[in-house]
């Protein structure tokens, strides 16, 4: 497998901020990247729904000049024709480059064996790399100075958490992921974040208290049902009411802002008057999105 983008856990702090940097300047002057994939192609297979990340690295592709080839594998294409190994192996023949959200890990780096060609991941059971990257682009928009930010992320432990806490932990963030008992992040990425929050001067905590919240700088929260988790509403919503984020718990938290990866589940995990206030920066994250693929493609392919 050739270098492509998995987790960002093995990248070092100057990397992602170099990251950063380059995402910063494809979005002020767009031009000056137009042809940096002239004449190449990227392969998109999903074998999951997706709005954001699709329609972001089609028209991002596009603004650096190239192709987006949309495969959709929602059907479970990408299980009992051949191995997954040789659906790698047979893209690389065409394309340049796989952008992949699939529903394991293992998926991504079976397709790499195969494929002599760079592999995205655009959202697995682990991790959700590019958007915890098209956050810390957030941030550092809205606060500037990102060591030492103190970010609570409220709700479901799931693959956002561990890219916010993996990413933030390398940055030098404090990261708090307040979660209901039985929903806390995978034990094996919190060792991970703390892991690098320990070489960084970050900091990583898990905890059920709400009031854990008080006295960061922003909120962040995702859907309390991730994609492919059959769970009813019903079954969680009474355990996950109280990691609601509304008004009164964003200004008894402190924060100035609120983030979302989206899909936004509205009177559920946010609420409406908070989702559409002034201190929301819910569509900055999302129009960054493409900015900081953007900045991941130019990293790999210039
Ligand atoms: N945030 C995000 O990845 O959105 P989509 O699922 O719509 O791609
Ligand atoms: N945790 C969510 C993120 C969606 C962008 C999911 O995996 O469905």
């Amino acid at each position: 497998m050739q270098q492509g983008l998995l987790t960002f856990a093995e990248h070092s702090a100057e990397q992602i901020n170099q990251l950063l940097q380059l995402a910063k300047d494809f979005k002020a002057n767009p031009a000056n990247y137009s042809q940096v994939l002239a004449g190449k192609s990227i392969v998109g297979l999903f074998e999951k729904p997706s709005l954001r990340t699709r329609v972001s690295f089609d028209i991002g592709i596009n603004k650096l000049g190239g192709h987006f080839v949309y495969l959709d594998c929602q059907d479970g294409q990408l299980s009992g024709r051949e191995t997954l190994k040789d659906i790698g192996g047979n893209l690389a023949c065409w394309a340049d480059g796989i952008v992949a959200r699939v529903f394991k890990h293992q998926t991504l780096l079976e397709i790499g064996a195969g494929a002599d060609v760079p592999v995205i991941n655009a959202l697995c059971d682990l991790y959700h790399p590019c958007q915890g990257l098209a956050d810390y682009l957030t941030l550092s928009e809205a606060f500037g100075e990102l060591k030492g930010l103190k970010i609570a992320y409220v709700g479901d432990g799931n693959n956002v958490t561990h890219s916010l806490m993996i990413v933030g932990a390398i940055l030098g963030c404090e990261v708090r992921a307040i979660c209901p008992e039985g929903y806390f992040p995978d034990p094996a990425m919190v060792a991970k974040a703390e892991q690098l929050a320990a070489q960084s001067g970050g900091k990583i905590s898990v905890s059920s208290k709400v009031e854990d919240m008080h006295g960061v700088d922003v909120l962040y929260t995702d859907t309390w049902i991730s994609m492919g988790d059959n769970t009813k509403l019903e079954q969680i919503e009474q355990a996950f009411m109280p990691y609601q984020l509304n008004m009164q718990q964003f200004n008894q938290s402190g924060a100035k802002y609120v983030l979302h990866c989206q899909p936004a589940h509205r009177g559920q995990e946010i609420t409406s008057e908070l989702m559409d206030s002034g201190y929301s920066l819910l569509l900055q994250q999302a129009e960054n999105r493409m900015h900081a693929q953007n900045a991941i493609l130019i990293s790999l392919f210039k």
